[in-house]
């Protein structure tokens, strides 16, 4: 059974990517994360300065998955690129994960990534719950993604990957606006929302921000129509990420025309171990169906 995935010209062992925020902070965690299986990482958000982040409490959990407003803490680029300064032996391609208030900050935060520690950027674009980034700053139009991802674009030869929201309308307009910029690659997609979860006995918003953006199973069908939608729109590959649990989940998502699959709130369901799980179900889904490898079921929802 094949199931290693090429996503433009990286290789990964298996589709199951570390998604950005969980866990990701330092080379021992993404370590951690390649030990247990993942075939690729996503470090945790950077930015220009240190972000200290919204008060807790900043993350709930709930029936149909998470609420969180982390707010983008961070300890700067500067701290990041010593943390991460040598990834060649961790275990696996290891994407920077950056953002910006505007495309002269994405374009700052591209030039000061090392060349030769990251094996991509992935620009996120996409965020519900921070003032300034993301959707909170209209970075989530084609207008907005197409100068941000021009602006990276013109300082860093490393693959590009675009975040997007699951908010955008429509979808595929974003995505194309990104690839027509130059992008490598789309990952679909954030947090949705923002949501509320009120506290009935105090009679308010549990987060102290009190909204944040909703990620786990109840994303999962949003995402898996998001991915769709941006196969119809774009040729570059798209990185399915939002609810992913299982092995069943990530073959959705490859039949909906994603290549590799990120993973973030599932790990607080099943553990670490969650990358190796889903891997063994995939390869478990295969046999029973004679799957040799991904290639033969990606985008078939399209046909
Ligand atoms: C606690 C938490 C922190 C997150 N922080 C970031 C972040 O710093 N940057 C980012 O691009 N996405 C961040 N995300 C979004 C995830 O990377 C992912 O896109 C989203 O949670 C959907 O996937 P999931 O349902 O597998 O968690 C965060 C999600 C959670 C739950």
């Amino acid at each position: 059974m094949d199931i290693s995935a090429r996503i433009g010209t990286l290789t990964l062992a298996n589709p199951t990517i570390l998604a950005s925020g969980i866990l990701g902070v330092s080379r021992a965690s993404l370590k951690h994360v390649f030990d247990n299986g993942a075939g690729a990482c996503v470090i945790k958000s950077i930015s220009l300065e240190e972000r200290v982040g919204h008060h807790a409490p900043n993350m709930i959990t709930y029936e149909g998955g998470m609420l969180n407003a982390v707010g983008y803490s961070n300890p700067g680029v500067e701290e990041a690129r010593a943390e991460f300064k040598d990834l060649k032996n961790v275990g696996g391609p290891v994407f920077a994960s950056i953002i910006g208030q505007n495309a002269d900050e994405f374009s700052a935060m591209a030039e000061a990534l090392l060349p030769g520690d990251f094996s991509a950027v992935e620009a996120v674009l996409s965020c519900p719950h921070t003032p300034g980034y993301g959707t909170m700053a209209g970075q989530g139009t084609p207008k907005s993604t197409e100068e941000i991802t021009k602006a990276i674009r013109a300082k860093t030869t490393l693959p590009l990957f675009i975040k997007i929201s699951p908010d955008s309308q429509p979808i595929g307009e974003v995505a194309k606006a990104a690839e027509a910029a130059g992008a490598d690659g789309i990952v679909a997609v954030n947090t949705m929302g923002p949501g509320m979860i009120i506290d009935i006995q105090t009679g308010q918003p549990i987060l102290h921000f009190k909204v944040g953006g909703v990620s786990g199973t109840a994303l999962r069908p949003i995402a898996v129509r998001c991915i769709y939608d941006i196969r119809k729109s774009v040729k570059i590959p798209i990185i399915g990420v939002g609810g992913v649990t299982t092995g069943r989940d990530a073959v959705e998502m490859i039949m909906a025309g994603a290549t590799a699959v990120g993973i973030g709130t599932g790990i607080y369901y099943r553990g670490i171990g969650i990358f190796k799980k889903v891997c063994d179900e995939m390869e478990q889904w295969m046999k029973k169906n004679k799957v040799k490898n991904l290639g033969e079921i990606w985008g078939c929802a399209h046909e």
